[in-house]
């Protein structure tokens, strides 16, 4: 069995298809509800897609936190799970297994990312070091740090701004831009350097190996903690095997220990490595540990579970391992491709090239007309929904936090997020919802913009309530009506 296909096969017809590489035998209903009842569905839940009940969505496409398919033998792990406060079996197979993974000495378990993000901040980031430099900003990992006062900079090249785009790499430092804030800060302000794999909030896009080199050799001669974000690992691992030439021949394995050894601190969410759900942080480093270990108690349970089950430790436990299996991380970026150059077709702009995670609607390309104080992706989101009742996430201002004095902190980038969790969705899924984003890009005029309701103080995209301005999600829902009576 070749390895080097990545599943991707050509049929005879000359026709692309991502072929699942594995079957389905367990699975789970889905509702389709008519526009109609997504509009007052939509109108009830402020707008705000975190707030759908799943019964009301057809395809739920918002994350691939906790939701990725599982492997039979991630469940048949389930069922050995060791339930014990202190010293459970299941600690030390899940230790096992990831010392081996990263090449790491110590495992600090904690119950998700954010998790460890808290750690990180509460054990790294004070007032005389209040600065963390990372390639691009995740919204949990900024808020912990601004919790404590401190200030997050970035160093993506500006080309990885751009939606249309060949670079292959785009969440790579910018070494000149990283050398001169580390000047202009002082290297003992900053807190720690962060690399994040699969940079999210810009679609999803790989680091190299290259660029994780460079940036772990000037922590190293500036006495800088390098700390790696591995939680979208498994999708740039794929990237590094597919467009990375030195990789292209080298051992999943090999790569992941490299990784591993250029870091001084490891931490995921295993809600997305390893596809359960949990997560922790591994070091080598042993002051780093002595540093973060007493927290853990403290904020999320003994040192051998961390606020997890140990039925999902298990689960992480085989997931880590799987994710050297070519066939299991090709699978979400081949989705995502097939995906995207599916709504390519249709004329709608997405974010290239392909990333992992998810396919990235560029909003401020799709509406230009709503301005981004009318939070964009969050409207173009509510209007997904509410013709194909596929629930996407806003990734756009509305996740940006308000500056300190009130005022809109205007988002980079505008996206809908369209996530593809692991061996989740059938083909014909994703090519409904293309469908039904190609109808709405033909109906984008009548798409308008979002105002508060109710605005949270704090990560305000997860619960705060939204309205339309003006109708126009009803004059949407009638044009939709008139095209597909049905509803569906
Ligand atoms: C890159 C990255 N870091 C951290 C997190 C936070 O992880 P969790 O949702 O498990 O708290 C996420 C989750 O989406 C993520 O994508």
């Amino acid at each position: 069995m070749s390895d080097n296909i990545y599943t991707r096969v050509t049929f005879f017809s000359g026709e692309n298809v991502p072929l699942e590489m594995h079957k389905a035998r367990m699975v789970q209903r889905v509702n389709l509800i008519s526009a109609t009842e997504r509009l007052d569905v939509l109108t009830r839940t402020g707008n705000n897609t975190f707030l759908l009940p799943n019964r009301e969505v057809f395809l739920d496409m918002l994350t691939d936190s906790g939701v990725n398919a599982m492997s039979e033998n991630q469940y048949a792990a389930m069922l050995l799970a060791d339930d014990s406060y202190a010293g459970s079996e299941t600690f030390y197979r899940l230790e096992k297994v990831l010392q081996g993974f990263f090449g790491t000495k110590y495992y600090l378990p904690a119950h998700q990312g954010r998790a460890c993000e808290n750690i990180l901040a509460s054990a790294y980031v004070s007032a005389k070091t209040p600065n963390v430099i990372t390639n691009y900003h995740f919204t949990t990992t900024k808020a912990h740090i601004m919790l404590r006062g401190g200030t997050v900079h970035e160093t993506v090249a500006d080309s990885a701004l751009a939606t249309e785009s060949d670079v292959p790499f785009k969440g790579d430092y910018d070494m000149g831009k990283f050398d001169a804030l580390v000047k202009k800060l002082g290297a003992g302000s900053i807190a720690f350097v962060r690399v994040e794999a699969g940079t999210n909030l810009i679609g999803g896009q790989p680091v190299s190996l290259a660029s994780m080199r460079e940036v772990s050799a000037y922590c190293r001669k500036n006495n800088l903690t390098l700390v790696f974000d591995a939680s979208l690992l498994a999708d740039n691992l794929f990237f590094l095997k597919t467009r990375e030439r030195e990789c292209l021949d080298r051992d999943l394995a090999s790569i992941v220990r490299e990784i591993g050894s250029l870091m001084d601190v490891v931490y995921f969410s295993g809600r997305k490595l390893g596809c359960a759900r949990g997560g922790g942080i591994c070091t080598s480093n042993e002051a780093a540990y002595r540093k973060m270990r007493d927290l853990v108690p403290l904020y999320e349970g003994f040192l051998t579970y961390g606020g997890m089950s140990v039925r999902e430790m298990e689960a992480m436990a085989v997931g880590i391992q799987e994710t050297l299996d070519i066939h299991n991380i090709s699978q979400t970026p081949l989705f995502v491709e097939a995906f995207g150059l599916e709504l390519q077709s249709l004329g709608v702009p997405v974010v290239t090239p392909f990333g992992g995670l998810g396919c990235h609607v560029d909003a401020s390309r799709f509406i230009p007309h709503v301005p981004q104080e009318q939070y964009p992706s969050a409207a173009l989101c509510s209007a997904i929904y509410l013709v194909g009742g596929v629930r996407g996430m806003e990734r756009g201002t509305l996740s940006e936090s308000r500056n300190p004095d009130g005022s809109e902190h205007l988002s980079n980038m505008e996206l809908v997020r369209l996530a593809v969790p692991k061996r989740v969705f059938t083909h014909s899924q994703i090519k409904f919802a293309a469908d039904r984003i190609g109808w709405l890009h033909k109906h984008r005029d009548l798409v308008g913009g979002l105002e508060f309701e109710e605005e949270p103080a704090t990560l305000r995209f997860f619960l705060g309530r939204l309205k339309p301005v003006g109708d126009w999600q009803r004059r949407l829902v009638d044009a939709f009506l008139k095209d597909m009576p049905s509803g569906l």
